[in-house]
């Protein structure tokens, strides 16, 4: 693709509200501009680093009709993102070290963003026996996850936590305990449930799990990271174990910000999605926790699916919706506008933080001369009407059709190359 090397941004206003204009070259955020640099007016525009994703589904290698790398990591340029960390739970598996590589390979072929592959836990994602650890470690794999699943029993996410110690790699736990709830689980345990007549899944699944894993954390010194926190349960076990020093992080998705099991009422399947949507009540906790930082990162669990599965009765469908567009427009409805988050607070848990948990050096680093021109430029005021066909994804799954939406995210760098603008 041929494009402008060079760029100069200016009055661009940086996260601690001072304003720069900014010059790109070589990849990095250079002192002075160049000669026939492009020139972009970011009066009245906020530039953050680029955004960091902990939480992708980008589905390829093996369900590619339902996503690509090129596909999702496009419209993850669009949602103001440089960086995406791609779940294991593909097919195959990401459970070695090769099949790492071959994500990294895949990706070197026209991914918009950086690609960083998570390793699963276990095998297959078949919970039984552990995946190829130090394999995956080898080949540069710091995060690993089963998500979509619990990792089934506390003895083997201790054994997991045991080899990740000596590289102090993270387990980032999906939260959901199968055994609190019938295999047609399929949205939240309530009153919504009850009214419609399907099977919930209750709050404690979440947090069980995470008072499970934050003890087993504590008991060895290793990290854990807890995948979408969703219910205020879950939040209560978080403070409890950061009291006492325990080495736990956690994510809140843009969904369980915005979106109540009252969305259910519509039949749509799209709503379907693990954790599920929850309570108004849990909304307001997790909203509480991300601006006072018990929750420190908002990642995105992005999840592409075919029309065909999702167009299904409820309990058959297939969970997850498609969330890396619109991710940092749902944290500007629900915390930057209302003042709960400052720009610098949403840098640090779009960027630096989700960059420092997933080793990433070269990412989530300041709007800063010198630094890697990973960049997004932020219209605060700007507004649309979402419409699902727009997407970049391959996805239709998209919650937030139809709806008058924020729409922040008006042009995307990633080491310097311009990966997104809006037209
Ligand atoms: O709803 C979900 N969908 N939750 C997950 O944890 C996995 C994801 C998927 O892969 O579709
Ligand atoms: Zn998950």
């Amino acid at each position: 693709m041929s494009q402008p090397t060079t760029w100069t941004i200016t009055g661009a206003t940086l996260p601690d509200g001072t304003r720069a204009d900014l010059h790109i070259a070589d990849g990095l955020l250079v002192e002075a501009a160049r000669a026939g640099a492009t020139r972009v007016d970011a009066d009245g525009l906020v530039a953050l680093p680029g955004l960091v994703d902990l939480h992708t589904h980008l589905r390829e290698p093996g369900q590619e009709a339902a996503e690509t790398i090129a596909t999702g990591t496009a419209a993850a340029a669009r949602g103001g993102f440089t960086a995406t960390f791609a779940m294991a739970n593909t097919a195959p598996t990401t459970d070695t070290g090769a099949r790492a590589d071959g994500v990294r390979r895949l990706a070197a072929r026209g991914a918009s963003t950086e690609v960083v592959p998570i390793g699963s836990v276990t095998k297959g994602l078949a919970g039984q026996e552990l995946s190829d650890i130090a394999g995956l470690h080898a080949a540069g794999v710091t995060v690993f996850s089963d998500d979509g699943f619990s990792v089934p029993t506390a003895g083997l996410v201790r054994a997991a936590m045991e080899q990740l110690k000596p590289f102090d790699g993270v387990l980032a736990e999906h939260c959901q305990d199968a055994t609190l709830a019938g295999p047609s689980a399929c949205c939240h345990e309530g009153p919504v449930s009850d009214e419609l007549g399907l099977v919930g899944w209750p709050t404690i699944a979440e947090s069980v799990i995470i008072a499970r894993d934050v003890q087993i954390a504590g008991y060895l010194g290793t990290r854990l990271h807890v995948c979408h926190v969703s219910t205020a349960e879950g939040v209560e076990v978080l403070r409890w174990a950061r009291a006492r020093g325990v080495r736990v992080t956690a994510e809140v998705m843009p969904h369980h910000l915005l979106l109540t099991a009252d969305e259910l009422r519509s039949g749509d399947t799209t709503y379907k999605v693990n954790p599920p949507l929850r309570s108004a009540e849990d909304v307001e906790a997790v909203r509480e926790a991300l601006a006072d930082g018990t929750i420190d990162v908002v990642a995105t669990d992005h999840a592409p699916h075919r029309a065909v599965d999702k167009a299904k009765p409820f309990p058959e469908a297939k969970p997850g919706m498609i969330a890396i567009e619109q991710a940092l427009a749902a944290v500007v409805e629900t915390m930057v506008n209302p003042g709960r988050l400052s720009w610098a607070q949403v840098a640090d848990r779009m960027s630096h933080t989700p960059a420092r948990i997933g080793s990433l050096p070269h990412q989530g680093r300041p709007v800063a001369v010198g630094e890697p021109a990973n960049l997004v430029l932020v219209d605060p005021t700007r507004r649309s009407v979402i419409d699902r066909e727009q997407s970049l994804s391959k996805g239709r799954n998209n919650p937030y059709h139809g709806r008058d939406l924020a729409d922040p995210v008006l042009a995307t760098w990633w080491a310097g190359r311009r990966t997104w603008v809006a037209r």
